[in-house]
């Protein structure tokens, strides 16, 4: 071979090797775009803006369950981006998600806010978006769930407290029947029968009451109320049963006070906690109801000396049908639901009920209410209104239990 032959020959080979080695590179080089592209960690285009504009707490993950992208809602559950999820429970779904080939739903419980708060009831989704990114969307039916439970115990106890009543009416009428030719037996069961045929009604009514006090609704009658009408008329409402129980009832505190709210509704709660006062009162005692204004507050306290409430039962009393005293409470028609119907009719109104109570002394409930102006008086009025309000607050402070050894209520 001739060297000029050698040296072209060496020249292909040369070009020959060198495409192949380039022809090699670029294809590989090609397959690693592929492979990045497919296991990229990047979010696609416009997940981010759909997160931001969610109601509830939504991320994405990826494989090492760390959040790349989160909706605002997801912040207090701790779904911070940068983050890993917080739970077991949510990295398993996430894993199982991405895994599966369908979505995958869980209900758990999950710490919203710093470790004191309230575990929260959850339902998770999680979706597979990409081979490495997995969306979970959180929805909060922690609300939903605790409604749905108040209304299976409301059910089941109005259900347990209708069935006493009437079951007694049913006895009472078998016992008439049979009786039938004894007319004085005929007249006192008759009469047991119209009693607890009015236990009943006052059964129902309250239970309706209250129904329509936690319905979430408004009050269908909003309007300036002068604290003294209401008062006044819940003590009228109670003259009887204080005549009859030997109970004087005493008014006193400021006059001229108004609130805003439903005055049927609020003289009703007021009722109540002075019906309690007397039930739970000795013969020949008095019971107070006093009213302050106190920074934009009007305080009505309803006081008695009568056996009072333990301290463990205080906070239990104003829970639907609790009854402390369970024989007495009976005896003198009581249903359980007197606190509970004032409890809800003051928080409709913003306002609070609270208690002071100890046994064998008596007891002092608070409504407090937030204060109005009360309606635009006329000219004339104006005077008068100004110098009533200024007596009002020079007038001494309501009755309370006179308490010893520097106790305060
Ligand atoms: N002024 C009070 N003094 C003592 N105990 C009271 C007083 N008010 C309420 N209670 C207790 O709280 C319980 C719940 O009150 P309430 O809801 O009005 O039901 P009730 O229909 O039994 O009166 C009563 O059964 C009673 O044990
Ligand atoms: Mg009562």
């Amino acid at each position: 071979m001739e060297p000029t032959q050698l040296v072209l020959l060496a020249l292909i080979l040369g070009a020959a090797l060198g495409g192949l080695v380039s022809t090699l590179v670029f294809t590989s080089l090609r397959a690693r775009d592929r492979v990045q592209a497919e296991a990229s960690s990047e979010i696609p285009d416009g997940v981010a803006e759909v997160l931001s504009g969610m109601d509830d707490a939504a991320v994405v993950v990826d494989t090492s369950a760390t959040i790349l992208a989160s909706s605002p809602p997801a912040s207090p559950f701790g779904l911070v981006v940068g983050t890993v999820l917080p739970s077991d429970e949510l990295k398993g779904l996430a894993r199982s998600a991405r895994t599966g080939e369908t979505a995958t739903t869980e209900t758990m419980r999950l710490r919203r806010g710093a470790p004191p708060a309230e575990p929260r009831l959850v339902v998770v989704r999680a979706t597979r978006i990409s081979p490495r990114l997995t969306f979970l969307v959180l929805r909060d039916i922690t609300e939903k769930e605790r409604v749905e439970q108040m209304r299976r115990d409301f059910v089941a106890n109005t259900s347990h407290e209708l069935k006493t009543p009437v079951g007694a009416v049913s006895l009472l009428s078998e016992a008439i029947e049979s009786a039938a030719d004894d007319p004085e037996q005929v007249r006192i069961f008759a009469a047991r029968l119209t009693a607890e045929a009015a236990r009943l009604a006052s059964l129902t009514s309250r239970i309706m009451n209250l129904s329509r006090l936690q319905a979430a609704d408004e009050l269908n009658d909003e309007r300036d109320v002068a604290v003294d009408e209401i008062v006044a008329s819940a003590v009228e409402a109670h003259a009887i049963q204080a005549d009859s129980a030997g109970v004087t009832v005493v008014r006193g505190g400021a006059r001229g006070l108004w609130v805003r709210g439903d005055p049927q509704i609020l003289s009703e709660a007021i009722g109540n906690l002075v019906a309690n006062a007397i039930s739970y009162s000795p013969r020949g005692s008095s019971v107070g109801v006093g009213v302050k204004a106190i920074d934009g507050i009007a305080e009505i306290a309803v006081t008695d000396r009568g056996i009072g409430i333990p301290e463990g039962e205080q906070e239990r009393v104003f829970e639907r049908f609790y009854r402390a005293d369970q024989a007495r409470s009976r005896r003198t028609g009581g249903t359980g639901l007197g606190l509970s119907i004032v409890k809800h009719a003051v928080q409709r109104h913003g306002g609070e009920v609270t208690l002071w109570s100890r046994p064998g002394r008596g007891s002092t409930f608070t409504i407090r209410l937030p204060l109005v102006e009360g309606p635009a008086p006329e000219p004339t009025r104006k005077k008068r209104k100004k110098s009533r309000a200024k007596a009002a607050l020079s007038r001494p402070a309501p009755p309370a239990p006179a308490p010893v050894n520097g106790d305060t209520p």
